[in-house]
């Protein structure tokens, strides 16, 4: 059944190829962007009455608001809400002598409050859906017990402080039957993950279980990992290459 799916950052990396799956897959995405691209606008053109596309930035709570006020004027309900958007504003790897702390508050404004501030408005028209799931895009990077790096603090960070937001929400909110996921996608290709040497695990190497999320349809399986437990698993195309975007979170 098409999912009614609200997505942040859609206009380029992981958000675009999830917003091409899913609007593949017959659901119909409300995608927030601070600025459209070519290969957005095509994917427009492909599915115009199923992509509808919103001009805000993520933390920017007044346009927010008001695109959440806009969708809520033409549609009743949303199932599913994906923080995707975030930054890495800190590529260098400096050690902490040489940490530019400029970077630090915008990364976390928009890793760890941003996806609040969605949710926030996003809620009145989750609650009416038959979903009821928010996905928040994290990272390994922000797993406490399972830190190994020794830089990009401001990432890790504000990862680790979006997890935190998950959890806080999903005890808010699990009595109404909310699910709140704060996934890892794995290692791929993008301006954020670079383009050499990324993992491009296929799902036949990480082995098929059942769907563990129907809301998703048949493009996500269940697997499992030591420590991590995934949710789904998207076959995405960044760049020319077939990659699979693992969503595992924490148990
Ligand atoms: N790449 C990896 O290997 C990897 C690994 C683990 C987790 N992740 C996570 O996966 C998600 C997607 O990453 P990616 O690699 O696809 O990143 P990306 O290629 O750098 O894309 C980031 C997206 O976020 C949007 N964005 C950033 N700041 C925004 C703002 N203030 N308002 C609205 N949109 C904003 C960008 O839009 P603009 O074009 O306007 O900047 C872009 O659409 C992120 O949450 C990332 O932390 C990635």
């Amino acid at each position: 059944m098409p999912q009614n799916i609200l997505i942040t950052g859609a206009n380029r990396g992981l958000g675009l190829e999830l917003t091409r799956v899913l609007l593949q897959l017959g659901h119909h995405l409300f995608a927030i962007n601070r600025r459209e691209s070519e290969a957005l606008l095509q994917l427009r053109n492909e599915f115009p009455d199923d992509l509808l596309l919103y001009a805000a930035d993520v933390i920017d709570e007044p346009a927010i608001e008001d695109v959440l006020r806009r969708i809520s004027e033409e549609f009743d309900h949303l199932d599913l809400v994906i923080n995707n958007a975030a930054v890495h504003l800190e590529q260098s790897k400096p050690p902490i002598e040489q940490v530019d702390f400029s970077v630090y508050l915008p990364t976390f404004s928009v890793n760890a409050v941003a996806p609040l501030i969605v949710i926030k408005h996003a809620l009145p028209l989750l609650r009416r859906g038959e979903g009821k799931l928010i996905a928040n895009v994290s990272s390994e990077a922000g797993g406490i017990g399972t830190a190994w790096r020794k830089w990009e603090y401001s990432y890790c960070m504000s990862k680790a402080a979006l997890n935190m937001a998950s959890q806080l929400l999903q005890n808010a909110l699990k009595e109404e039957g909310i699910k709140v996921l704060s996934l890892h996608p794995g290692w791929f290709s993008s301006d954020m993950g670079g383009y050499a040497g990324a993992h491009h695990t296929r799902a036949s190497s990480a082995g098929r279980g059942q769907t563990a999320d129907p809301i998703l349809g048949s493009g996500w399986s269940g697997i499992h990992r030591p420590a991590w437990r995934a949710v789904g698993l998207v076959t995405v195309g960044l760049r020319g290459t077939s990659c699979v975007a693992q969503f595992y979170w924490e148990e």
